[in-house]
């Protein structure tokens, strides 16, 4: 360990250089991301700093982890209080803690009333780590409940997704994935998927048949090039999933908390899913924690001691940041936020779109805004960018990706718009 010199000389948790950094990482590090040549040694707020004294404004947020700004303070906090305390280790799921009992109380009625045909009794919470965990457990809830409310055979239950989609990269997640690149020579798939076009209503109804027991969809896609569906979409998928008698899931792990103006990115077109899966800044980005969440009537139904289980699901540690996540979303009004800046920062970026040659489209919503650009190739814009203290990256390729921290202010806007300007504008 004598190569590790976690010495206090801030910035960074060590004095080693970033030279060796790139070393220890190509020699002992699974090869599965390509990253920028860019060593980050802290993170604060909006902005990501190198030990040379460079600057980055983070226009990814960690893919919405976070929302919040990195190391907010008050989460900062109550996970260091809970460190210092003794309340943050990991304790056995066989007893109480009262993080988890605060944090499902507050999650569960933040969120709006999951699948209200079946009552106003409440909403339950299923905590995991990483956002695809949860969205196995979203999984796992629709198969069930396929089989035991509408008696389809155990085992061939099917649920409808979308082209493009992204819920994660499990075995089970790139199973539903359309993306050659995630599955090839990772087979056998799981079965029990079958996949349409995103936006496109009628091919849904095609596929359903008696085996069908769901719908899983992002309300809006993220990595699939962030894409909102033609007006009406999703509600009318609230309408075949009520004709149909099927549960209808958002995958928000991208795009809720915020993210798009509204706490819930569904609440734009007010169609209220069955069950909903989140992420990312449920943690303010400081732990993994994911959750899923449907009305208490399908949880309790679906699961039973012994039914499911994650040794760090629901832990004291992430549900004492996921309070803290929590209470600043709502307090700081970041989803308002996102609207305000994100309407001042889409219309900047609407006008830079017009005067440049290389802008095919701009979209999105709120602090959730990409710009596709017409040879398709965005990392290009990227890379300029981040020379000019900038990080953003793709989104299907074709689309920079411009998801900023909520906590953005004006003078972030013109600094990013200032640089959107020069690499867009020849
Ligand atoms: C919509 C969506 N679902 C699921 C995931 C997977 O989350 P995680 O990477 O935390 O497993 C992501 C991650 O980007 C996502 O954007």
């Amino acid at each position: 360990m004598a190569d590790v010199k976690t010495l206090n000389t801030a910035p960074g948790f060590s004095t080693i250089s970033d030279k060796e950094i790139f070393e220890f990482e190509h020699k002992h590090g699974a090869h599965h991301y390509g990253r920028l040549d860019v060593v980050v040694r802290r993170a604060e707020g909006v902005w990501l700093h190198t030990q040379d004294g460079n600057k980055y404004l983070d226009c990814l947020a960690a893919y919405s982890a976070a929302n919040q700004g990195h190391c907010h303070p008050n989460i900062a906090r109550a996970l260091v209080e809970a460190l210092q305390n003794q309340y943050a280790s990991v304790i056995s799921n066989v007893v109480y803690t009262d993080s988890l009992a605060l944090f499902l109380k507050k999650l569960s009625t933040l969120v709006p009333q999951m699948a209200p045909k079946l009552g106003a009794n409440g909403n339950k919470v299923l905590p995991k780590n990483g956002g695809v965990e949860s969205v196995e457990t979203a999984i796992k809830t629709a198969r069930a409940w396929g089989y035991m409310k509408k008696g389809i055979e155990d085992g061939k239950q099917e649920i409808i997704v979308f082209r493009n989609n992204f819920h994660g990269r499990t075995l089970l997640a790139v199973s539903v994935s359309s993306t050659e690149k995630y599955k090839k020579g990772f087979g056998p798939m799981v079965p029990g998927f079958v996949d349409v076009d995103f936006g496109d209503l009628e091919a849904v109804k095609a596929v359903i048949n008696k085996n069908t027991c769901g719908i899983l969809v992002e309300p809006m896609q993220g990595e699939g090039g962030m894409y909102q569906p033609p007006d009406g979409f999703r509600k009318g998928l609230r309408d075949v999933a009520d004709e149909n008698n099927l549960m209808l899931i958002f995958d928000e792990i991208q795009v809720g908390l915020g993210r798009t103006g509204k706490m819930f990115c569904f609440e734009h077109e007010n169609v209220v899913p069955d069950g909903i899966v989140l992420g990312k800044a449920l943690s303010g980005g400081m732990v993994p924690l994911s959750c899923f969440v449907t009305n208490t009537e399908i949880m309790d139904a679906v699961f039973q001691p012994g039914r499911d289980g994650s040794t760090f699901g629901g832990y004291p540690l992430a549900c004492i940041a996921g309070n803290a996540a929590l209470d600043v979303l709502v307090d700081e009004d970041l989803a308002g936020r996102s609207t305000k800046m994100g309407a001042i920062l889409h219309k900047k970026i609407d006008e830079i779109a017009a005067r440049s040659s290389h802008v095919k489209e701009v979209r999105g919503r709120g602090l959730f805004i990409g710009i596709e650009v017409k040879n398709g190739d965005a990392m290009s814009f990227c890379s300029k960018l981040l020379k000019l203290g900038l990080l953003a990256n793709d989104s299907h390729g074709h689309t920079i990706r411009i998801s900023p921290p909520l906590i953005l202010d004006e003078e972030n806007i013109d600094y990013i718009v200032e640089r959107l300007e020069k690499v867009l504008v020849d």
